[in-house]
């Protein structure tokens, strides 16, 4: 395995360079980036000594000009160890100031996993803006490794403290164990439901829980597909490995659709969000609309946004799966809805569900494509075996 390990000044250099010398041992090649700080707790020599070769340090250096980028087109992945909370602002906010910090950006989006594995005092780990500059890099699908609890090189105790060389090393083992299997396909998963503005502070929403888009999206991610959720406010989110990204209106929704479908090639996008049909005229505002009197609102259509996906998708093979929900349909009722779905254009493939068969501990689907009979699904995971499946067959 080839491993790009970047290091950030920390009393945690030490226990980086045992895992450096412990991947050595194991036959990996390494390569090593550091900011300038990594001087102060370990030396170049000791680091070129141990990985065997060059160090990558100074942007500049004659004779490296283009290293930040042969090095991301090198690596199998990338670890982070020690990062500090002064690289992970860096790293959050697109900051590429050095070796590492633009080495980072250069490695961002070539299916590479990027691991991050913090290292600081409790009280700066506890720091708001080194949270959601953690939270920040998990939404975007970077592996971010617990700190541990105990006693810090400072003296206090508390989180923050890097975990061990050997659970590291294991971790990133089984990580890359994950990723062998990874297929490559990009996928594109809308959760949960919207919220038309009423006023500043009201809205009109729906009981949509995002359950079955984050399940889908944690069993595509483990079927070896590289996923994107994008989930209402409050929908459950899946777990890690797979990328965040959140709306909240029918008009936020579509944009971030568009723009999200412009920007990558997405193989396919699963459609799976309760978008409101209306949204209210003039609704939302700075103001919040007087209570105790008679309210009128106006409500206007919203367009489809399913016969779009195709349109807006760099991707034009993008394989496109809409969702319908039925309340009590006899099966003539469910035939004509699912029709409806495909007359209206560009879907390949429609899941059906009815409220009345959906319970907390079973969820079953028919899938329908517009030619061929439909199939009985069971429950979330065979829908993603099966959805997985026939991006097999299509590819
Ligand atoms: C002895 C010592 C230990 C430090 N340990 C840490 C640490 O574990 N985590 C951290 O975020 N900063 C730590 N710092 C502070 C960083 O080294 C400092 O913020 C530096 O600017 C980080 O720069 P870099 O992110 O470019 O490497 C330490 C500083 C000293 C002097």
């Amino acid at each position: 395995m080839k491993i790009l390990l970047l290091m950030s000044g920390s009393i945690a250099c030490a226990k980086a360079t045992q895992l450096l010398s412990s991947w050595r041992k194991a036959g990996h090649e390494v390569r090593v980036a550091t900011t300038s700080s990594v001087s102060h707790f370990v030396g170049a020599a000791t680091l070129e000594g141990l990985s065997g070769a060059p160090l990558f340090d100074d942007t500049f250096a004659g004779g490296q000009a283009m290293e930040h980028i042969t090095l991301a087109q090198w690596a199998d992945v990338l670890v982070v160890c020690p990062a500090s909370a002064n690289l992970l602002a860096r790293f959050a906010h697109g900051v590429s100031d050095d070796a590492v910090s633009t080495l980072w950006q250069a490695a961002w989006g070539r299916g590479i996993p990027l691991v991050v594995v913090p290292a600081m005092n409790g009280h700066m780990w506890a720091y708001p803006a080194t949270q959601a500059n953690v939270a920040q890099l998990q939404s975007w699908g970077v592996h971010v490794l617990p700190t541990a609890e105990g006693e810090l090189a400072c003296g206090e105790t508390g989180q923050g403290r890097m975990l061990e060389p050997a659970d590291i090393e294991a971790r990133v083992a089984a990580l890359m164990q994950d990723t062998t299997g990874r297929t490559g396909r990009r996928i594109l998963i809308t959760g949960g439901g919207t919220r038309e503005p009423i006023d500043a502070v009201r809205y009109i929403g729906n009981h949509s829980s995002g359950r079955t888009a984050a399940e889908l999206a944690e069993a595509l991610n483990a079927l070896g597909h590289e996923v994107t959720w994008l989930g209402g406010a409050g929908a459950q989110q899946p777990g890690s490995g797979v990328a965040l990204a959140h709306y909240t209106s029918f008009k936020d929704l579509e944009s971030q659709l568009q723009d999200l479908l412009a920007a990558q090639d997405y193989d396919a996008v699963i459609h799976a969000a309760a978008v409101s049909d209306f949204s209210v005229s003039q609704g939302g505002g700075s103001e919040k609309l007087p209570s105790g009197e008679v309210l009128s609102l106006m409500l206007t259509p919203n367009p489809k946004l399913l016969p779009q996906l195709r349109s807006w998708s760099r991707n034009k093979a993008l394989c496109v799966v809409g969702f319908k929900l039925t309340v009590g349909a006899d099966q003539a009722a469910v035939e004509q809805a699912v029709a409806r779905v495909f007359a209206a254009g560009d879907t390949d493939l429609v899941v059906h569900n009815d409220l009345h068969e959906i319970r907390p501990e079973a969820h079953s689907f028919t899938l329908y494509r517009e030619a061929g009979q439909p199939a009985s699904i069971a429950d979330r995971q065979a829908l993603a075996q099966a959805l997985s499946g026939y991006l097999e067959e299509i590819a």
